[in-house]
């Protein structure tokens, strides 16, 4: 008797301080409490913290302020409903919270697949991909644990995701072929790679990589830092860093998640999505499952995969939104969904940098 009252004890004891813990290892990190939601004067005081933590300057203009707190709330709205429904990932207040969804898409993406005479026709299997024949793939990788992905970038208001894609990837393959890993810039693309690419106004990879072939490699980033806006092409100073080279790009075969895997055992991959959903706005952490399209607007990296504790599958991948945005500008994106395309469209149209030579 007392045996079995003492085992039911530990038992109860343990199965609250393990969900205890488990909680509290998980805090979700919404930006509110639901103390915030009480009524519109605690709104206020929401607003009004968010705004001076973000250094919005429009605090003193009363018109300004009153039209930016109802985007606001209409945000805000939008991300206590999500995390009221959804359970794999949630929303929370960032620094795109006073930015209407039709505003923020015509400002913070930039791919641009239509613009890309190497059209769906050329993206197939028919051109080499050479992880075809891997087996054995890990379980999972993580390339920032191995060194090869420099800090979280933020594009700004120009629609330059293109370049950032592009240079995460070349960052990943140089830092996997010499251990140096260089921060690169995405500045020289919008600057320089323009006969395909259009800066602020979008672009895709595969030009941009090809891009870089012809101009025998990329500045640093320090050597040629961003602006966030087009500029003419700067000619190298004296006492620059060497350029990063590559050889030149091969696709991912289209719609294939186990090629995707393949070839991220061996490096970051360049992928696009379709990123104008409002959740991805928002993004704040767990494993991303949509809602989202498959027509593609935004490039971002691969940098590994893997499963959670609780078994969901998922593609690790970079943004160029800063790192407050997401897990610390990460996002994951749920794969093994049954859909082809994978989730916002990741499988359609990947691509990755080829190197051998160690400059
Ligand atoms: C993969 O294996 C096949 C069959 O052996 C071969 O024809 C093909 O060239 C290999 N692919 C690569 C990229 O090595
Ligand atoms: C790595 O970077 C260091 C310092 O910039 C440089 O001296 C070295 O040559 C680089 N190694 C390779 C393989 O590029």
């Amino acid at each position: 008797m007392n045996i079995r009252l003492s085992v039911l004890l530990f038992l109860i004891f343990f199965t609250i301080t393990s969900c205890g813990f488990a909680i509290s290892s998980r805090a979700k990190d919404f930006g509110y409490s639901s103390a915030d939601l009480a009524s519109e004067e605690t709104l206020l005081n929401l607003f009004h913290s968010w705004a001076a933590t973000n250094n919005k300057p429009y605090l003193n203009s009363p018109d300004t302020k009153s039209t930016k707190f109802e985007v606001f709330k209409d945000n805000l709205n939008h991300i206590v409903a999500t995390n009221k429904r959804r359970k794999s990932h949630w929303l929370g207040l960032n620094a795109f919270a006073d930015m209407a969804h039709d505003e923020f898409k015509r400002n913070y993406l930039g791919f641009n697949p239509k613009k890309n005479l190497l059209t769906s026709t050329d993206h197939t299997t028919s051109k080499i991909f050479m992880y075809e024949n891997v087996t054995n793939l890990p379980k999972s990788i993580d390339w920032r644990r191995k060194g090869a992905v420099t800090p979280v970038k933020n594009q700004g208001g120009c629609g330059s995701c293109w370049a950032f894609s592009t240079v995460a990837a070349m960052e990943g393959i140089n830092q996997v072929v010499t251990g140096n890993l260089t921060s690169l810039s995405e500045q020289e693309l919008i600057d320089c790679d323009i006969e395909f690419d259009e800066g602020c106004s979008g672009g895709t990879m595969d030009y941009a990589f090809a891009s870089v072939v012809a101009m025998g490699g990329l500045r640093t980033e320090q050597d040629y830092p961003y602006t966030m806006e087009e500029g003419s092409c700067q000619p190298a100073k004296g006492g620059e860093a060497k350029r990063v080279s590559i050889n030149g790009y091969e696709d991912v075969p289209k719609n294939s998640e186990e090629s995707l895997l393949k070839a991220l055992a061996h490096q970051p991959v360049s992928i696009a999505i379709e990123g104008s959903d409002r959740d991805l706005q928002f993004y704040k952490g767990g494993v991303f499952e949509g809602p989202c399209g498959t027509e593609l607007d935004h490039g971002v990296t691969a940098v590994g995969y893997g499963t959670t504790f609780d078994g969901r599958k998922y593609i690790l991948v970079k943004n160029s939104w800063g790192p407050e945005w997401g897990e610390q500008g990460f996002i994951r994106m749920r794969r093994n969904t049954g859909n082809v395309e994978g989730l916002c469209g990741m499988y359609k149209m990947a691509s990755y940098p080829t190197k051998t030579k160690p400059y």
